[in-house]
């Protein structure tokens, strides 16, 4: 059978803010397709942006190519097409892994700190994967003691997230686009853990190096304007 042959699309099994997530005839393997829906706020706040879905498979392609090449492992297989990417199926460990650089969102509300206040290194947060709950924030006892991750699967999140956080920097401080802060997901998958889900504006923020001018989805969560040109930046920037 040719690998063509095997990637017919099956059910879709989950239905996400951003992507959509379908089986195919090998129980290993999903297609992803990435959508132009944006939501804000735990989808209290919808909208559109147009050619979203294709800029940020494009974008989280280039980002795992580079992880991998680097030697992080992640889900990604291969490119389909413009909105579609093969990606391995893991089990989704419901702990969202956040590393800031820079004190953006969040973290400036909730500490009362200055947006755009460096951190004297990278600081890592665990968030709840609950749509329910608006994705809490949480510790190292609530994620093991609820059986969310084990103390062992904690330490390698947090040792995988500095890592990626390190590569991310460094690529894009060449293409004068500070990584403020970014998203991971981490999956099972037989015995290993996998990086997941996507790395894009949606899911991470950046920064023009010499304005501070954004260039993610911060443009649309604020009404700021230009959200398209932001992201259609960074695809530009990153496929250089
Ligand atoms: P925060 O400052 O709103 O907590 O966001 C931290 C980072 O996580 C930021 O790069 C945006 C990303 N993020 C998501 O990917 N999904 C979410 O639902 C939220 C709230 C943030």
């Amino acid at each position: 059978m040719t690998i063509e042959t095997e990637l017919k699309r099956g059910e879709m099994f989950y239905e996400g803010k951003a992507k959509q997530l379908f089986a195919t005839s090998d129980p290993d393997l999903i297609i992803a397709y990435f959508k132009d829906d944006a939501t804000a706020f735990n989808a209290k706040k919808r909208g559109s942006i147009e050619g979203k879905g294709a800029v940020n498979n494009r974008v989280s392609q280039l980002f795992f190519g580079l992880l991998e090449s680097e030697g992080i492992r992640t889900h990604f297989v291969k490119r389909l097409n413009e909105r579609e990417m093969l990606c391995r199926r893991l089990q989704i460990i419901p702990v969202e892994v956040v590393i800031r650089n820079i004190v953006a969102g969040s973290m400036a509300k909730r500490l009362g700190r200055v947006e755009g206040e460096v951190l004297s290194r990278p600081v890592v947060e665990w968030y709840y994967k609950s749509d329910a709950l608006d994705d809490p924030l949480i510790n190292d006892d609530h994620a093991e003691v609820f059986g969310w991750a084990t103390a062992q699967e904690l330490a390698r999140l947090r040792e995988l997230a500095h890592k990626i956080n390190r590569v991310l920097s460094n690529f894009l401080n060449h293409r004068d686009i500070i990584l403020v802060d970014a998203k991971f997901e981490f999956g099972r998958y037989h015995d290993e853990i996998l990086l997941g889900d996507e790395i894009c504006p949606d899911t991470c923020r950046f920064w023009d190096k010499a304005t501070r001018a954004k260039l993610d989805k911060d443009r649309f969560r604020r009404d700021l304007g230009g959200v398209e040109q932001a992201y259609q930046e960074v695809l530009q920037r990153v496929s250089r």
